[in-house]
């Protein structure tokens, strides 16, 4: 019988060195790739055997297909010209952390399981609280603590549930839910508010969607009224999302006026900065936390914005007791001495999967490699960017601004309504040149003009606002 084709060592330090040149190449060359991909509906597929290989294929016939099938099916989220809805921005020292967790395949869902796994992850989540000034109650020595999570949604979902057990004396985790629980979010919260409680079986019907004002803000007084119009009904209200830099305009909900509404009426809230938390490491940027002291839970996306190569989110909970009785198992299998001790976290209990990967290295590898100010560095270049954006289009009597722009996201449109905005953004999409997304704001279809990208410079900004313009004016000429 023939042995079990491994790569051996040797073969994996060939390929692994080919594949981290490969990959430097792919950002010297990015910025030349059609941003969106050109791909048809099943064209990739239509490529690739539909069997398995029967035997082992050579390394090499692997990377030409990734050359000659897949890059053809790729969207290219790195280039310099995405601004496609918020961005999932990477860096070498974050992809670099990545192989080596992939390297190490260590599983952490418990200390025991590699201690470094679990003890790295407290360290950076306490550090990014003095880093984006966040109350001192998420940080590991006080009730509260972070974890990583996979996306700001599990964040959510995890936040909800907590609530709800907090709410029901953590009687529904063992008998179901028996009252009619109600939350709060905004009309411009992200879906995957709604998504949580279908999972955790409030029902659609029990999400109160806000209202906001003009600024896309939601409205306090309306959330009061709508707390209040629950409770009269017999219903128990125990959860509300507040939303900082909302997905649709960047929205900031007013977290201080929400917050004592939450503390007075006994409400879980959550503040959900999945996009926009990372501005908060720049002093100047800090206030879009104000208010936050009320959070019980609240979570951002280094994979966003904060160059970690996706998934990595970062959820904080001000009493973690509240989180881990909510999620806690305890199979014998899992029994161990430290676990016992209390003297450390497992982070099984803080989060949906048992397993887990050694997020926390990229993380780490990150925050490392450019320093606090680094980071800084790069959130003010990116909001400089859209700023100056901004002004373009101010400036141009054919566009106006859509939303307030405080940070990167800058929502615009062409005075002359939907279709010619329509056109605009197919006509660009297609060309390969630039990628660009939209929303509805006051019913009007608005362009969005998201700025995050690691590659993306004043250059690239500057030459996107000409191929907008020229976009327009074929686009008029065409009517
Ligand atoms: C405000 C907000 N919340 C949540 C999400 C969902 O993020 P994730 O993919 O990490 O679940 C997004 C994504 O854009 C978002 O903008």
């Amino acid at each position: 019988m023939n042995d079990i084709p491994h790569m051996t060592p040797d073969e994996f330090r060939k390929h692994g060195r080919e594949v981290v040149d490969w990959i430097a190449r792919y950002m010297e060359t990015v910025e030349q790739f059609p941003v969106l991909s050109q791909a048809g509906p099943g064209e990739t597929r239509s490529q690739l055997p539909e069997a398995p290989p029967e035997e082992g294929e050579s390394f090499d016939a692997m990377m030409a297909d990734v050359d000659r099938i897949i890059m053809p099916g790729i969207t290219h989220w790195q280039s310099p010209y995405f601004f496609g809805f918020f961005p999932a921005n990477i860096s070498a020292p974050s992809i670099l952390g990545e192989l080596l967790t992939a390297g190490l395949g260590v599983q952490g869902m418990i200390w025991a399981t590699s201690p470094a796994c679990t003890e790295v992850e407290t360290l950076v989540l306490d550090w990014l609280v003095g880093m984006l000034g966040l109350p001192g109650k998420f940080k590991s020595d006080s009730q509260g603590g972070g974890v990583i999570q996979d996306t700001a949604s599990s964040s959510s979902l995890c936040a909800m549930l907590a609530a709800r057990e907090r709410a029901t004396n953590f009687a529904s985790n063992e008998k179901g839910i028996t009252q009619t629980l109600t939350a709060y979010t905004s009309n411009q919260a992200h879906s995957s508010i709604e998504k949580a409680i279908k999972i955790i079986g409030i029902g659609r019907e029990h999400l109160r969607l806000i209202d906001v004002d003009e600024t896309f803000a939601m409205k306090p007084t309306k959330l009061q009224e709508a707390i209040s119009a629950d409770r009269a009904a017999g219903l128990t209200p125990f959860f509300v999302s507040a939303t900082v830099g909302t997905t649709s305009s960047n929205g900031f909900d007013p977290l201080t006026a929400i917050g004592e509404i939450c503390s007075r009426e006994n409400l879980w809230m959550h503040v959900d900065a999945a996009m926009s938390g990372t501005a908060a490491l720049c002093e100047e940027f800090r206030d879009i936390h104000d208010g936050l002291e009320y959070a019980d839970s609240y979570c951002f996306n280094p994979h966003k914005w904060m160059l970690t190569n996706f998934d990595c989110d970062c959820f904080y909970v001000a009493d973690r007791a509240a989180l881990i009785n909510t999620l806690s198992i305890l199979p014998e299998y899992l029994r161990n001495q430290a676990s016992e001790s209390g003297e450390v976290f497992d982070y099984r209990d803080w989060h949906i999967p048992l397993g887990r990967r050694f997020r926390a290295l990229k993380l780490w590898f990150v925050i490392r490699h450019y320093g606090v100010n680094g980071l800084k560095q790069h959130v003010r270049e990116h909001i400089s960017h859209a700023q100056a954006f901004a002004s373009w289009v101010k400036s141009d009597d054919n566009f106006e601004i859509a939303a307030p722009h405080r940070l990167t996201l800058v929502c615009f449109r062409h005075k002359e309504g939907d279709a010619i905005n329509q056109r605009i953004l197919d006509h660009l999409n297609h060309s390969g040149k630039m990628f660009l997304t939209h929303t509805k704001l006051d019913d009007k279809l608005t362009l969005r003009m998201s700025i995050g990208a690691t590659a993306t410079k004043r250059e690239h900004v500057r030459q996107a606002w000409t191929w907008i313009r020229e976009a327009a004016q074929a686009c008029e000429y065409n009517d």
